[in-house]
């Protein structure tokens, strides 16, 4: 076999066979194919696409690149969720305890953040002492006991994907639908839970722009998690607008802890109930209303709230900052962005925001960058609210006073007011399943 061959087929928009893909990844990850001819492969597969069986088998290849954990040593159906990114989405610190209170197992891999969006592993490691590396054993220990657990992703998982989405950004093929599919799934197969809950966003702040794209993508990761024995449901939801008010490490925990506790903002209680009702609903714990009804349940008795103490101690964590949100080490600088008209908010550039937390240090510029934890934004008016001139629209928090005023110029320009107000928009748009797509909006 040649990868010749195999580019010229795929340059004229035939289908790879399953050997095919078996020996272009496998011959790959051992350097037996430069990344010229992968590159020209991925920029045919841009154009040309990849039919199902193709997408499945080079998720399939990609995902066995490396380990593939066994997760057998957990009691129960345990159940993943993965979201496509965003600004302020803090949803797997607050459904993880979620699920575990109503009797389904988390054992979740997650990723630090970079560039605009914000990483469930650095938001965790803001919590003093909390450990997102543990041995296997310890992991499956905290799943069995708490319920729940949140660890980094293993440096062995799907080790394909790692030089493929590095050739991919840097050959401009970041974009391709069934290219995100197969790196997103080949990692979900590796993580090896029963069943997989895909939360894709879209708008201003995600990958998908529109929800027409989102829904594609959507499609193509349930039959890929359908095709290969896993119960796999997407919900599109929306990211043109930051997901509840916080952006930043300890903020986001401090206001996953509000939600847990009942008073969340309203725009992140909805997205959570409903992420983890389907969530549940995989786990085979009834129908999506009960599911909703047992939500509830555990966040009213405070049962959801105390998963996630019990968590945060048994990875090692001092749970007296979540008990007590006040306890948090605070930015020793604080500023107030202040609106300089009066009128509707109607539009917010959400990778803006992510990108002003960053600024003012929350977030990676590289790999290797230090982040500061308590750095961020707390958003104070978001679309559909009206401001009048003077009001507060952000609290900035930072460790030096001099990164005020570039992330306020950009704050500034990444919101527009307006006298009319805009019309609402929806939070989830879909439901995609291998039955179908229900659209909720
Ligand atoms: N997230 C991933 O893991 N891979 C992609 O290709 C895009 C988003």
């Amino acid at each position: 076999m040649r990868m010749y061959d195999l580019i010229k087929k795929k340059r004229s928009g035939e289908s790879l066979t399953r050997e095919e893909v078996q020996f272009m990844i496998r011959e790959y990850v051992a350097d037996n194919i430069p990344d010229y001819q992968m590159s020209a492969f991925l920029m045919a597969v841009y154009f040309q696409g990849m039919s199902e069986e193709e997408t499945l088998a080079m998720t399939q290849e990609v995902a066995h690149s490396g380990e593939m954990v066994d997760l057998t040593a957990i009691q129960g159906v345990t159940v993943d969720k993965h979201s496509t990114g965003g600004v302020g989405d803090k949803t797997s610190l607050i459904i993880g305890p979620i699920v575990a209170a109503c009797g389904v197992k988390v054992a979740k891999m997650s990723g630090r953040g970079l560039g605009h969006t914000g990483g469930t592993v650095d938001k965790l490691e803001s919590i003093p002492g909390f450990q997102t590396t543990l041995t296997r054993e310890s992991f499956f220990d905290v799943v069995n006991k708490v319920g729940f657990s949140i660890i980094g992703q293993s440096g062995n998982l799907a080790p394909a994907d790692k030089k493929l989405y590095a050739l991919r950004d840097v050959t401009a093929t970041v974009d391709s639908i069934p290219l995100i599919a197969v790196s997103v799934m080949s990692k979900k197969l590796a993580a090896g839970n029963d069943c997989i809950l895909l939360d894709v966003k879209t708008g201003s702040g995600a990958f998908m722009k529109t929800v027409e794209d989102a829904i594609t993508l959507a499609e193509e990761m349930v039959a890929i998690g359908e095709n290969a024995g896993r119960k796999t449901v997407a919900l599109i939801t929306d990211m043109d607008i930051p997901l509840g008010r916080n952006i930043g490490n300890s903020l986001e925990v401090i206001e996953a802890v509000d939600t847990l506790k009942g008073h969340g903002a309203a725009d992140l209680t909805e997205v959570c109930v409903d992420l983890a009702a389907n969530m549940l609903f995989l786990g085979g714990k009834g129908s999506l209303t009960e599911c909703k009804a047992m939500v509830h349940e555990v966040i009213d008795s405070g049962a959801a709230f105390d998963r996630l103490v019990a968590m945060v101690e048994a990875q090692g964590g001092d749970s007296a900052v979540i008990l007590d949100t006040d306890k948090f080490a605070k930015a020793p600088y604080v500023h107030e962005v202040k609106a300089l008209k009066s009128g509707y908010i109607t539009w917010m550039d959400t990778e803006s925001c992510g990108i002003v937390s960053s600024m003012l240090g929350a977030g990676r510029e590289t790999k290797d960058s230090e982040i500061d934890y308590a750095a961020g934004l707390i958003l104070h008016k978001k679309v559909g609210d009206f401001v009048e001139k003077g009001d507060p629209l952000a609290t900035m928090y930072a460790s030096r006073e001099a990164l005020f005023s570039e992330a306020e110029r950009r704050y500034e320009e990444a919101i527009r007011i307006e006298d009319d107000r805009e019309e609402e928009k929806p939070l989830v748009y879909a439901r995609v399943t291998r039955d179908g797509i229900e659209r909720l909006a």
